[in-house]
């Protein structure tokens, strides 16, 4: 599950020239374009992992621009178990950006969970988005935990009792943060949508469709389907499938017990 391999397994790179205006003329810069991001969720952090995050964390920076962690970082959701990967984090110098999964969630210390892992680097993203620079190339990820709800044809409604209204009200507060998020980094070169719960049925087959409910919710396709970012991923179904789509949109569930790698690497 953890081997330190990692593998190319998509690539939506093309090239672009940026034309570069200076006073009294226009000319023409070779600029980098394509950026690599290695994703990886589920990690399930707990100190008995601490070496083999270290040198997992270690190699893939190494080779890549970016880091992308979709959720369930720590096993019961305690300050110490994110402190374990945010030492795995710290001496880094790529960029590393996380959302919480409801595994973090678990012991009602999200607060904590997250300081633990600012005080690795790691950018924590809860209902909002961070643009980066990255040589040349500016690149907005936009990051929320999702919620469940099912997909069309099997979803809860917002109707009955408070407490189920409740939920669907929780899902309608990531969508729309999705929403804002995205329009906030549309003018960016690359743009990523990093999830826990899944926005499409296609990464959960694998899963026993009875449980899909809980799995995430294609309300939160809504927001990716109109303003089609680059690339979108999100863990929680250990047992789904690595690769779907909305419409053009390419959805990875990166769950290290999907890929099977440390890391899922994408050049995009
Ligand atoms: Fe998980
Ligand atoms: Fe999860």
């Amino acid at each position: 599950m953890f081997s330190l391999a990692a593998e190319v397994i998509a690539e939506w790179a093309y090239p672009f020239s940026a034309f570069v205006e200076r006073p009294g003329r226009v000319n023409s810069v070779s600029v980098k374009t394509t950026i690599r991001v290695a994703a990886a969720g589920d990690v399930h952090a707990v100190e008995p992992l601490r070496e083999r995050l270290e040198r997992a964390f270690s190699a893939i920076a190494e080779d890549s621009d970016l880091v992308l962690l979709a959720g369930d970082l720590t096993t019961h959701g305690l300050p110490e178990q994110a402190a374990v990967l945010a030492d795995a984090c710290g001496s880094l110098d790529t960029p590393i950006v996380a959302v919480l999964g409801n595994h973090d969630h678990h012991s009602n210390l999200c607060a904590e969970v997250t300081s633990a892992l600012e005080d690795g680097g790691v950018i924590v993203l809860d209902r909002g988005h961070t643009i980066l620079e990255i040589g040349e190339v500016e690149v907005g990820i936009v990051g929320t935990k999702g919620f469940v709800g099912g997909f069309p044809g099997a979803e809860i409604a917002d109707f009955g009792e408070p407490a189920l209204r409740h939920v669907y009200q929780e899902t309608t507060l990531e969508v729309d943060a999705l929403e804002r998020g995205v329009e906030q980094v549309a003018g960016c070169h690359k743009r990523i949508v990093l999830l826990h719960y899944a926005p499409v049925e296609d990464t959960l087959v694998g899963e026993p469709e009875r449980i899909w409910a809980f799995l995430g919710s294609g309300r939160l396709a809504g927001p990716i389907g109109a303003h089609r970012p680059d690339l979108v991923v999100h863990g929680h179904a250990h047992h789904g499938a690595p690769r779907g789509s909305i419409g053009e949109v390419p959805v990875h569930n990166v769950a290290v017990h999907v890929t099977g790698q440390d890391f899922a690497v994408f050049d995009i």
